[in-house]
């Protein structure tokens, strides 16, 4: 049995009601719940963008369908907060973790996510005593970018988090600086360098990630290996943000970039739909 909720109505045909109260509530009905008493039941629901809200909504879809003893498995291609899984500061939350317990409180038998940041591979695993199956996009993006280049090239990771995203490429190394501090309100960290000791000159260059979230590591890779002497450059990612101006940045200094449909862009041309049938 299905669940699927209007933010993934993209992919599969909303069954459920989400709407908002005046002051911003969340409202959730799923309709004829009894049919799913003593069941199972899939739940596809994006936890992004809108993360907060969206993280409190299935909260109460899970809620709701385990007060009628459904069993619940839950579909969420990208997992917020995913990048704070350390502490960088005393004191700081681990908010990746307490969004996994929170999951795994209400229910959740199992999550179905991608390129999940903190499990850095493929696989099954628990975390925050949430079972999760964590599903790579890498060896998609990387055929897609062959259908695109249609000559050869080489896949290059901009960190070394990333590289079981492309394990018979090369990786960068990336270094982050400390929280920047004339910003109160933001806890953005500028990457500081971005460095690579391989050969690129003259060659067609991927460079893949999990996510593209300000766009500034992919910005910086492009301007780094541009600098080498690449030829032509392409840029993908399994999950878009394209947060600020930074869609329009990278599509400017990259041949081509693309993301999968984790979440929906004007440029998410590999779909997670295979996965999750
Ligand atoms: C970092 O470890 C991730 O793999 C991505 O490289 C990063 O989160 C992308 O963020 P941004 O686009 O803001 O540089």
């Amino acid at each position: 049995m299905e669940i699927v909720s209007p933010n993934f109505a993209d992919l599969k045909t909303p069954n459920i009601e989400i709407k908002t109260f005046p002051d911003g509530d969340s409202y959730v009905r799923i309709v004829d719940i009894e049919k799913y008493s003593n069941k199972s039941a899939t739940v596809f629901h994006r936890l992004y963008p809108n993360q907060n809200s969206s993280i409190i909504q299935v909260l109460l879809i899970i809620k709701t369908l385990t007060e009628v003893k459904c069993k619940v498995n839950l579909v969420s291609p990208y997992i917020p907060y995913s990048r704070q899984d350390k502490t960088f500061l005393e004191g700081e939350s681990k908010s990746a973790k307490f969004i996994c317990e929170l999951l795994a409180e209400a229910g959740v038998q199992e999550l179905t996510t991608f390129d999940c940041h903190f499990l850095k591979k493929p696989g099954r695993a628990t975390y925050g005593g949430l079972q999760i199956n964590n599903i790579s996009l890498g060896k998609e993006l990387i055929e897609h970018a062959a259908k695109k280049f249609k000559e050869e090239f080489v896949t290059i990771t901009p960190d070394q988090g990333a590289s079981y995203l492309n394990p018979e490429g090369h990786n960068m190394k990336k270094k982050r600086g400390s929280y920047d501090a004339s910003d109160s309100k933001s806890v953005y960290r500028n990457i500081e360098e971005l460095s690579f000791d391989f050969d690129v000159s003259g060659k067609n260059i991927l460079i893949v990630d999990d996510m593209i979230s300000t766009g500034g590591t992919m910005l910086k890779a492009v301007e780094n290996i541009r600098k080498a002497g690449a030829r032509k450059i392409a840029c993908a990612a399994a999950h878009g943000f394209f947060l600020k101006d930074s869609f329009e940045r990278l599509s400017s200094v990259s041949d081509f970039l693309f993301v999968s449909d984790s979440i929906p862009s004007k440029v998410s041309e590999v779909s997670i739909m295979p996965h999750i049938k």
